[in-house]
């Protein structure tokens, strides 16, 4: 179990940027029927209110006096999280070059990450859950035994995104993300690692899926069904 205090268990879902985790995490919750939940979104919000704001990205403190003020919230509908930002769906602004370029920035702040990992535990409450991210077997459901690691070489991932259309430097967000003091992006303790590099998508399913029955996710579907 993710907690002993709920009822409720969650599958994490870590890599770095392009790996392919979102695709994955979004058909696992299509397929087990779990919420899926996004928590990359998240820091793109936080980026987006920072901006909005006309505060600097790069300047910590600042960042950190505006998180106490935001309006976010997150709620759960047709089978996922939804992030509101005063109240409203920031939609695709949260893909914007910009918010590409300075979220890393934003989300290394530790304020901004004490917010978001609050939300992210409590979504726990709605249901079993897939989150995707960086630091979610790390720090966010720690004592889950339900951990993959999705990697892919830079130059696979910055292909992937260059074919979604978007002006995103995996890379340098990977270094940022990889050297940050609070909560870096590391391949959680017990996590199972799977290279995407040469997969294509339903490969890598197929392994995942496979990763959750060997770690027991379908006997605890059982053994809950008994009770
Ligand atoms: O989809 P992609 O992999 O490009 O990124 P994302 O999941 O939308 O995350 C955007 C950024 O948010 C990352 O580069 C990290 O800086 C930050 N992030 C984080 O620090 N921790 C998470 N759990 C999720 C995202």
């Amino acid at each position: 179990m993710s907690s002993p205090n709920l009822l409720y268990d969650a599958i994490a879902i870590d890599g770095p940027a392009a790996s392919g985790k979102s695709t994955v995490a979004r058909l696992l919750a299509e397929r087990l029927n779990l919420i899926m939940v996004n928590s990359g979104e998240m820091y793109r919000a936080v980026t987006l209110a920072v901006m909005q704001h006309g505060v600097n990205p790069c300047d910590p403190i600042t960042v950190a006096d505006l998180v106490k003020t935001i309006n976010l919230c997150c709620i759960v509908e047709n089978g996922g999280s939804q992030i509101l930002l005063d109240g409203e769906y920031p939609g695709s602004a949260l893909r914007s070059d910009n918010v590409n370029a300075a979220v890393s920035a934003v989300a290394a702040v530790p304020e901004v990450r004490h917010l978001l990992v609050a939300l992210q535990r409590g979504l726990l409450q709605h249901g079993d859950l897939v989150m995707e991210g960086r630091d979610i077997g790390s720090i966010v459901f720690p004592n889950t035994p339900y951990k993959i690691y999705i990697e892919a070489s830079e130059e696979i991932r910055r292909q992937r995104r260059a074919a979604e259309g978007q002006t995103d430097s995996v890379g340098e967000r990977d270094r940022q993300d990889s050297a940050r003091k609070t909560s870096p992006l590391v391949v959680p303790d017990g996590a199972e690692v799977i290279d995407s590099s040469q997969m294509g998508i339903e490969e890598v399913v197929k392994t995942a899926l496979g990763v959750l029955e060997t770690r027991g996710w379908f006997d605890r579907e059982s053994e809950r069904n008994l009770v």
